[in-house]
Formats: C-alpha cells, structure tokens, sequence
C-alpha cells in the first residue's frame, strides 16, 4: 500500500501542497517518497529513500518549480527502499513522471519485453514498466490520455497511478484498477489522490474513480473515461463531510477498525505474492531435513496454523517454535541441513532476529515471510515472500495476520503440489477457494460486525474468558485470546479443546464465558463432547461454528454461523469475529484499541 496525490493548480506553486498531502497520506507508507513537477518543458524531480521528513530535510519537498505535480509515498513491494526505487518513476527521455499504488503481476515480462526493445530501466520496481510503455505509445503519435490507457490495458494486476507529462505540461493523466484513486476538485485547484485526507484541507467535492476508468485533469476541467471501451463516464459528486484526521481513518473511529475492514483487499494483495519467490521458498522447503517456523506474537499464531496447513496438505510436518524460545530448545541441534521459516510482519523484532542469526551461525537455511522490504529479516534471508499489507497502524495485528495465513496457505499448496501429495482435483478446489477468500472475508465482516459489538456489551465485565478450537482452530484460539486479551486486558486462556479437560477445566464455575471455534471440519465430531463437558461444570458457551449447523447451535447458548470454508482457510475467516470482539471490548472498557497500553508495534528489545 502506497499513497499517491497529483495536484494541478490554476496559479501558484504546487510542491508545497503536494509535500502536506504526502505527510497525509504517511499512514499508507513511509519508506521513501517523491515529487516531481513539469515546469518550462522540463519534469522536476526530488526523491529519497526515508520518512517524508527526513527526506524534505534532505531535499526540501517545498522547492520545486511549477502549478502542476505529482507525489508518492511509498510502502515497497518491488524493490528495497532506495532512492532509485522511490517514486515518480520516469521514462528514458525523462519526459514523464508516473507515480504508482499497487502491484503489476506481470511486470517482469513487460520488463524483458521493454529490454528487447531497448528501454533502460532504472529501478527494480514494477511501476517503470508503465512509464516505459507509456513512453512507447507517445512515440507513435498518441496523446498523453490515449498514451496512458493503451498502457494499462497491458498490464495485469492492481494499480491507481497518476501521470505528467513536459509533452502536455498542463494535465494529469490517472487510471484506476482495484487500488483506491480520489479525485478532489475546486474553483483554484483539482487533484487526484489515493486518499481524500490528501486534499480534504483544499476542497471538499469528490468524485470516487470506480476500477477500469482512466482520465485527465487540467486546472479548469476533469473528465473520466472508460478504460476498454475509452467512453467517457459521468460520476456522482460526493460531498465530504469528515475533519481531516476521520479522512486519514477512511471515516473509521480507530485505525483498528479500518484495518479489520480492509482484510478483502489485503487478502487480495497477499494473494499476488509473486510466484517466483513462492517457488523459491517451496523448492528450500522441500529440501530440509527439518523445518521451524520461528516467529513472536500474532506471528506465531499465524505459524501455528501453518503448521497444520503444511502437515495436512503437503504432508511435511514442521516445528512452530516462539521465537525467544527458539535458541534455547533448538540453537544447538540445528545445522546445515535445518530450514528456518521466520514470519515477522515488521521484520525487526529481535526476538526474531536473534534467533534467526544464531541459526544462521550454524549455516541453517533462512526463509521469511515478511511485510516490510528492506527490513532487517530480508536482508539476512536466503529468500523471502512478501505479504503486500501495506502499514498496520493499529498496534494490534488483525489484516497482518490473515495475510500472512493467505501467503502460508500458498505455500503449502504449492509444496503439496509439489510432493504430489494433492489430487489434482483437490489442488483446483483450494486454488478456488483461495482465490474466492475476499470475497468470503467480505461475507464474514458483514456477518460479524453487528452480533461481536452486542455481545462486546455483555462481556465487559466478564474476570475471565475461555477459547477453545481443535485442529488448525487451535491457533483460531490462540489468536482470539491474544486480540481480546491485549485489547480489552482481560485475562483470557485458549487451549486445544480436547486438551480442557487434563486442567484448565478445574477453573470453570457458573456462567463462565467459554467461546468454542468450531468450523465444520473432521475435527467438528468431537466438539459437541468438549462442549457438553465445559456445559456440566456450569459454562456459558459462545460457538462460533459453520452455518446451518444446527447441533452445534442448539447445544450452544450463543451463536454465530459463519460461510463454509476449506479447512486450512478456517483461520482466516473464523478470526475475523474475534477482531471485532476484542476492538469492541476496548471500547467498552474504556480503552484505546489502536494504542493498547504497554505495548509497542515493534518490539525491537530481547
Ligand atoms: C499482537 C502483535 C504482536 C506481534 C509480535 C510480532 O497483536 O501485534 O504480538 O505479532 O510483536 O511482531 P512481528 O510480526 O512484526 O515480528
């Protein structure tokens, strides 16, 4: 996730007024950021790697000539964060500047395409492809508008992208597909931006870009066109009625809430891990005589599923080890044929880090998963997949989580394949279900919102609560606990349900809260004894189960019913609810969700 603005102005200097809606738009991205201006036939151009203030330290963002610009911040997906990888990405002639949000599945083959035909490329982003192609289609004769939709139309994937030209120094050109594009417009100024917090300090007046419409804006006009077709579109005008900071929040209270609602769209992106890399890592899977999957936190939630994912489709049975336990347990009896699988949203924490070092000590071999290019764990992994998040404001990981399971999820599919240990049919099936989980998460959020926020009412009190899943729910579990528990600051336990009753059931009594995970899977036969073990002691029992099953709903004194899905995805949706729960809780309670108290987002100490 990026975030991009475009502003043309009918007098006066523009870098200013790009340089605010960037610090804006910082939330999206912080890497490294640009602007660049067309001014006297000429594009200007400042970009650094860094946080926007660092940069404008630096360069000064504010010195740039010109009413006509565009700006990036950047949030890297292709390519570390550097200076020659921060955008507005240029042509060869340098004669058009492209800023961009989103990810070209087909780039590289574009690239090579490009390459044959003698473009130099600069970066190793996926955006120059657009400024390369772009730079092709002015060449044999079309105007920028017409240049810029013969380019989108070869591209594969998500992007909104805004484009100057020193060729037609008074426009902008924009298109949009499946990332967010925003265009703003008053009687002085008209701008473009990936967000309304970029320009809402300017106007108010809106018009939301639906995917497939490109046009151009100059200062006195903007109009939108139909990508395929080219025909022009009319648009509704909304008018804003947010203060700047609900703008920044897309009009959510808390940055907590936004991320869980943007679970289809980051699901969609982890979805576009790129296939090379995801054969890569399969490939050094495969080959260990052991796997661990290293990882702290909601991270190691996520590898405990995984471990079911890996175990039950391609047959490989892994270690999910918490990452400060890691050396301790292990450091001495791993060595070169050992593989490491680190999973660390931030790729700082030194949990991780240490651990990951002292493995590579023993020439073990380290893969990652990872949200953040550039991070420390990318550059001491042997090779790494990305799970193209964009930032998590909120402290408490909720779209991280489910992306990092979305980019697991691949994996072993790809080793089951791999091994041959999948039915080709069976292979199509979960390629199916992988590709229709937005949706389905979309489906879940609706579901979820309402009924979690009544019961958040209910539980405000409650000393204590109970979560229990068998299976892969097990890590379901584990992870509702760590939402609620870190949220709300209620003391929670999670623990596989066939295991309750060797303990913990000790501390059942009368109308304790006991929540049970209990997808329609082969592990659902057992559930009904566990929940009638917890029912004789007095519990209270909260099921979260499949829809239309009716015996687990009647057993249940509160239910939810949530959409079929494949076993190994069953995290992915079945911890939405939680999410919810433990957001409203905090509420309720009285307490920040996106600053929970003595936590940090990064925890970057042993
Ligand atoms: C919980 C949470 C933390 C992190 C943990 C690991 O909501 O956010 O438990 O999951 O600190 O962080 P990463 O994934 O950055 O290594």
């Amino acid at each position: 996730m990026c975030g991009i603005i475009g502003c043309v102005l009918k007098a006066g200097s523009v870098a200013p007024i790009l340089h605010k809606g960037l610090k804006r738009l910082e939330y999206r991205g912080y890497d490294s950021a640009g602007i660049a201006t067309v001014y006297n036939g000429a594009i200007y151009l400042k970009k650094d790697s860094g946080k926007i203030n660092e940069i404008h330290a630096r360069l000064n963002l504010d010195n740039l000539p010109g009413s006509i610009g565009i700006a990036h911040t950047r949030w890297a997906t292709h390519g570390a964060p550097s200076q020659v990888n921060a955008h507005p990405h240029l042509d060869c002639d340098e004669r058009i500047a492209i800023v961009h949000n989103g990810v070209i599945e087909n780039f590289l083959e574009l690239k090579e395409e490009l390459m044959d035909r003698r473009h130099t490329f600069r970066s190793k982003t996926d955006t120059e492809v657009i400024a390369h192609l772009i730079e092709e289609n002015l060449k044999s004769g079309k105007n920028l508008l017409e240049a810029t939709i013969a380019a989108v139309r070869r591209l594969k994937g998500s992007y909104a992208l805004a484009v100057i030209s020193s060729l037609e120094p008074d426009k902008i050109v924009f298109a949009r597909n499946e990332s967010p594009l925003i265009i703003g417009f008053s009687d002085s100024a008209n701008f473009v931006a990936s967000d309304v917090a970029a320009f809402i300090e300017h106007t108010r007046k809106a018009v939301f870009l639906d995917n497939g419409e490109a046009g151009y804006m100059t200062p006195s006009e903007f109009r939108i066109f139909r990508i395929d077709s080219g025909v022009e579109v009319e648009k509704r005008v909304i008018e804003l009625t947010w203060t700047v900071e609900e703008a920044e929040k897309s009009g959510y209270p808390h940055f907590t809430l936004k991320e869980i609602y943007e679970q289809p769209h980051t699901i969609s992106e982890a979805l576009k891990a790129q296939e090379k890399y995801l054969d890569l890592l399969t490939e050094f899977l495969d080959r260990g005589r052991e796997v661990f999957l290293l990882a702290a936190g909601t991270s190691h939630n996520a590898c405990v599923a995984a471990s079911y994912m890996f175990s039950k489709i391609a047959r490989l049975n892994t270690i999910p080890v918490i990452a400060s336990e890691f050396i301790e347990n292990y450091g001495r009896s791993i060595g070169i044929d050992s593989i490491i699988l680190a999973v660390s949203q931030s790729g700082e924490t030194a949990d991780v880090l240490t651990a990951v070092e002292n493995a590579r000590m023993t020439a073990a071999t380290i893969l990652a998963v990872t949200n953040v290019v550039g991070s420390t764990l990318t550059r001491v992994s042997r090779a790494y997949v990305l799970q193209n998040s964009g930032p998590e404001i909120g402290v408490a990981a909720t779209k991280t989580f489910t992306a990092q399971l979305t980019v697991l999820a691949q994996l072993a599919l790809r080793l089951a394949r791999r091994r041959g240990k999948l039915a080709q049919y069976e292979i199509d099936e979960l390629r199916e279900e992988l590709r229709k989980l937005p949706e389905l998460v979309e489906k879940t959020l609706m579901i979820s919102d309402k009924p979690m926020r009544e019961l958040a009412k209910g539980l405000a009190n409650a000393r204590s609560i109970f979560f229990l899943g068998r299976g892969i729910s097990y890590a379901t579990a584990l992870e509702a606990r760590l939402k609620v528990m870190e949220l709300s600051y209620i003391p929670c336990i999670a623990y596989p349900a066939g295991e309750s009753k060797h303990g913990p059931i000790s501390v059942i009594e009368n109308g304790y809260p006991v929540f049970f995970i209990a997808p329609y899977d082969p592990t659902r036969k057992h559930v009904l004894g566990n929940i009638m073990e917890m029912k004789a002691r007095g519990a209270k029992i909260y099921c979260v189960g499949t829809e239309g099953d009716n015996e687990l709903r009647e057993n249940s004194d509160w239910w939810l019913g949530l959409p079929k899905v494949h076993e190994i995805l069953s995290p992915i949706i079945y911890v939405i609810p939680f999410q919810f729960l433990a957001y409203y809780l905090a509420l309720e309670r009285g307490f920040d969700p996106d600053k929970p108290r003595n936590l940090a987002k990064s925890v970057t100490v042993l």
